[in-house]
């Protein structure tokens, strides 16, 4: 791929932009962050700050004496947004929650929820997939984790018909701290969460495997930035898988805008 054509990515550990070598997130990057997550600006800045606490960790590795700012890493990574998304009416009541990602859309038709399912989402983020689920459950269950609170919050705002039905459970953790022990579920997944392939997920991964039914199989939904890391996950994510006893099978997709759409699932042989 030519210099030009790279995408305006970061490149981890130093956070510098793959194709203009700015600070990462630079202005293009920005830009296109500020468009995509224009309907859903709460999901922009849980982005967001996962990705400040990813470079906050790298930059401390990389030189902890003195070690990153924090007060100039939340500008560069999060302050920016707030003003931008209000600028363009990402705000306004109509626009908020209204649309929901394609992504989201095609990993549930690609899960093919059937009414009895019994999930688990890893990384619900602000739930919008959660409400795609349930619109499809008829005695089936999802039990739905984050990390962040404030995720948390909103998921359960945007579902509280499903949560008081007892048909959604949505609970504040990582999957390693969350006392789902003695559960059973048929489908596992998560979208656009980083942990199963930026680091070993072996802890993660025998939990799952302890989690799934005989039958039950595990879904990695992404939509990656660019085709390069879509290639990149599609590549690795077999392995990391096959390494802890998977079986995997890989389904893409694009959106209307032609991104990349990808899900590596897992089965485990018993
Ligand atoms: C990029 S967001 C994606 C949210 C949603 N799935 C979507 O596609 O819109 C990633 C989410 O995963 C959550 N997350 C990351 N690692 C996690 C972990 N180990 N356990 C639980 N949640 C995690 C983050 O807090 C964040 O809400």
């Amino acid at each position: 791929m030519s210099f030009a054509a790279r995408p305006h990515e970061p490149q981890r550990p130093i956070w510098l932009c793959r194709a203009c070598a700015r600070p990462w997130p630079c202005p293009i990057a920005r830009a296109r962050l500020t468009i995509e997550y224009a309907a859903d600006p709460v999901a922009l800045h849980v982005y967001l700050g996962t990705v400040l606490q990813d470079a906050i960790d790298d930059l401390y590795r990389l030189n902890p004496q003195p070690g990153p700012d924090p007060a100039a890493m939340y500008a560069r990574f999060l302050a920016w947004a707030r003003p931008r998304l209000r600028m363009i009416g990402a705000y306004s009541p109509v626009v908020v929650g209204s649309a929901i990602p394609e992504r989201l859309r095609w990993a549930v038709q690609t899960m093919d929820v059937a009414p009895g399912d019994h999930l688990l989402e890893i990384g619900c983020g602000t739930g919008v997939a959660i409400s795609l689920v349930c619109d499809r459950l008829v005695d089936g269950t999802i039990t739905a984790i984050d990390r962040s609170a404030s995720a948390i919050r909103q998921a359960e705002q945007r579902n509280l018909r499903y949560v008081s039905t007892g048909r959604a459970v949505i609970r504040l953790g990582t999957l390693e701290d969350s006392d789902l022990d003695g559960e059973r579920f048929d489908k596992i997944f998560a979208v656009n969460v980083n942990l199963f392939w930026v680091r070993s997920p072996a802890r993660e991964l025998a939990i799952v495997k302890r989690l799934l039914k005989p039958t039950g199989r595990l879904y990695l939904c992404y939509e990656p930035p660019g085709a390069d890391r879509a290639a990149e996950l599609a590549q690795r994510l077999p392995v990391v898988l096959a390494e802890h006893g998977f079986d995997s099978n890989t389904v893409t997709s694009t959106t209307t805008r032609s991104g990349s759409l990808l899900c590596v699932t897992g089965s485990v042989e018993r």
